[in-house]
């Protein structure tokens, strides 16, 4: 969408760039106009100044491509060896990829899906998602979050999240899976759905809920209940929602028992399922042993009942299809101003791809995926591979070189590239901070690709120390460039998440707006096989007893380190694979930009009170 509007702007449409955001315009375009002359400035002024920029289109588009030369990263055969050794373990990677997007498909398995559909008569999660949707383009957050975990395997932490299109509308959905143990709340579960609500917060996205769930999982309750990050916090956060006017509507498609029933019933707008939604505090078994009495769950707290006599819920469906119906007529009342498609014919569109298009096949970055720390090659090599033309804008390419800083385009999007080409020293952490400002004050996006150092420094002489010393202040500057900035911000772990260099590269504590990691990442303190760099040195110690606890430790790193158990704890917002990495970025970069176009955005004071 944003893609039109430039592109409408560059080759003579019929858009004021008064509408473009500060983040799509180019260099040429801002350098034009003073900051007074903008504010002084009345729109058909702004108009008329356009159209005279872009009777030089052609002109316009031939700087702008050598603003942004192709960077030149083809295969060499000095590459052979480790770029063979890194296709070897990615295609390990993507046949364990394979095997749990399997048995995430599976849901609750056999036996619940045959209840859930026969006996209960309900759609499964998927279908509900593909009759929502306006397309396939669905951005699935976390599918592997619940595998591997103490308490067993939680396919999907039984609730599927992810963005989707509505009437063209980017929206989070939060989905409880009714296979997986009737849809109830694990840790896991709750974790998903706050850290999608999170999600919708930081890029003010409607919210859809498809609720069907028996609340708590009981045995683990105390994981569940008390604390501020668990269960009640994802009642508060639609109440801090619906205050900051993040349209949320609910479809009540299932149970909701105890906690589940304030889902729906705080939500801004609800549907609900004839004969399949049931919405109570407790059910009736917890009737007929409080007061001996019968009830059927219809009566206790049907659809009928909700929306005729207690208000909870404002549409009654007779059946799922027709409250997915209302749902998409709902979203469309939520008061977005898209742009509109600009109509292009075949032969254009073709030709602007193919001029998109990196210069190099995506498939090679299975091949640049690094197996481990001694197998990263040039990280030029993979960000040619995800940029429009595979076109780079370097910012200080001689200085500080084990980090590279540029600017790039992805599918349309202008981008500022931090990536790891090494470890984060003194001068690498100064110019990330330098460009982080850069990005931030120019509101460009930053993109992070991380592949940080194994290896804790270790000081052993006053050299060193002085060395450690200034790295630090650096690391801990551009620690707070990042934190501070204000731009979106996506990472990437294309390699090693380690140490405290990976605080600075943008990890999961500094709030980046979308984190994925390729299949071979690896997430820990210290690489396995470094474990040694985390142990002080004992003098005590028998050598043959350090070797045993440093192997116990490295072994504790390989298995806790890989990036299926990272995503199976939630640590990031999903496994994604290196040749759809850009196809993601895209997706997330579109995503971020929708927020302005909400038509009403100012805050209330109060959320929506229903009744
Ligand atoms: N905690 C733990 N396990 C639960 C549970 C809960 N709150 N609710 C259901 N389960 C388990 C069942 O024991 C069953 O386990 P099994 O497959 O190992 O036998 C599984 O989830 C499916 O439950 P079942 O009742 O067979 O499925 P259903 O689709 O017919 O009904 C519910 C699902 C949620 C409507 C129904 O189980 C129910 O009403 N549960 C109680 C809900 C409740 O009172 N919650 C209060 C939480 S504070």
């Amino acid at each position: 969408m944003y893609r039109c509007i430039i592109r409408s702007v560059c080759s003579g449409g019929r858009v004021c760039p008064a509408l473009v955001s500060p983040y799509t315009q180019s260099p040429s375009w801002t350098l034009r106009i003073t900051p007074e002359e903008r504010h002084h400035r009345r729109p058909e002024h702004c108009w008329r100044c356009s159209v005279r920029s872009m009777s030089s289109a052609v002109r316009k588009r031939t700087s702008l491509r050598s603003a942004f030369p192709v960077l030149e990263q083809p295969l060499e055969p000095i590459h052979h060896r480790v770029y063979e050794a890194n296709l070897q373990n990615s295609k390990a990677c993507h046949n364990k990829y394979k095997e749990f997007s399997e048995k995430i498909r599976k849901g609750g398995g056999e036996k619940a899906i045959a209840r859930h559909t026969q006996r209960h008569g309900k759609l499964l999660v998927r279908d509900r998602l593909r009759l929502l949707l306006d397309d396939e383009d669905f951005l699935e957050l976390s599918p592997f979050a619940g595998l591997g975990l103490p308490y067993g395997d939680i396919p999907s932490a039984g609730c599927l999240t992810g963005i989707g299109r509505i009437n063209g509308l980017w929206c989070v959905f939060i989905a409880n899976d009714g296979t997986v143990k009737g849809g109830t709340a694990y840790p896991i579960t709750v974790k998903k759905q706050l850290r999608a609500q999170e999600i919708a917060i930081q890029n003010r996205l409607p919210c859809v809920y498809l609720v069907d769930s028996g609340g708590a999982f009981l045995p683990l309750q105390s994981e569940i209940f008390p604390d501020k990050n668990q269960g009640g916090r994802t009642f508060y956060n639609e109440a801090i929602m619906s205050a900051m006017k993040i349209p949320q509507v609910a479809v009540v498609c299932g149970s909701c028992t105890a906690g589940g029933a304030y889902i729906p019933t705080m939500a801004e707008e609800t549907v609900m399922v004839h004969q399949i939604g049931t919405i109570f505090l407790g059910g009736p078994p917890l009737v007929k042993a409080a007061t001996g009495e019968e009830v059927t769950p219809e009566d206790l707290g049907g659809a009928r009942l909700h929306a005729e006599v207690s208000g909870c819920v404002d549409h009654f469906a007779w059946e799922e299809k027709e409250a997915l119906v209302y749902t998409r007529n709902i979203v469309s009342t939520f008061n977005f101003q898209l742009p509109e498609e600009e109509e292009e014919d075949e032969e254009k569109t073709r030709r602007r791809k193919a001029e998109e298009e990196p210069l190099y096949n995506s498939v090679e970055l299975l091949g640049l995926a690094p197996k481990s720390s001694n197998y990263s090659l040039d990280v030029k090599m993979v960000v040619s591979r995800l940029t429009d033309g595979g076109r780079f804008q370097e910012f200080k390419a001689r200085y500080g070189t084990t980090l590279i800083t540029g600017f790039a385009k992805i599918h349309g999007h202008l981008v500022g590239i931090v990536a790891n080409n090494g470890e984060l020293s003194y001068q690498a952490a100064l110019k990330g901070c330098h460009f982080v400002q850069l990005c931030d004050q120019r509101d460009i996006p930053l993109l992070f690709l991380q592949n940080t150092e194994p290896t804790v420094a270790i000081t052993l002489s006053t050299t060193q120390a002085d060395v450690n010393s200034n790295r630090l202040k650096a690391q801990g500057s551009m620690m707070s460039a990042v934190a501070c900035a204000s731009v979106p911000k996506i990472t990437v772990v294309i390699g090693g998440c380690h140490g405290a260099d990976s605080y600075a590269m943008c990890g999961r504590a500094f709030d980046p707006n979308f984190l994925f990691l390729w299949p071979n990442a690896k997430v820990s303190m210290a690489a396995p096989g470094h474990a040694g760099s985390l142990l002080p040195p004992d003098s005590e110690q028998e050598e043959e007893e350090e070797r045993k606890l440093e192997d116990k430790l490295n072994r504790k790193l390989e298995e806790e380190s890989s990036a299926f158990f990272s995503s199976g704890r939630l640590w990031d917002d999903g496994v994604i694979l290196p040749q759809d990495t850009r196809k993601v970025l895209g997706n997330c970069l579109d995503i971020i930009k929708q927020q302005q176009y909400q038509v009403s955005t100012e805050k209330l004071q109060s959320p929506l009170l229903r009744i």
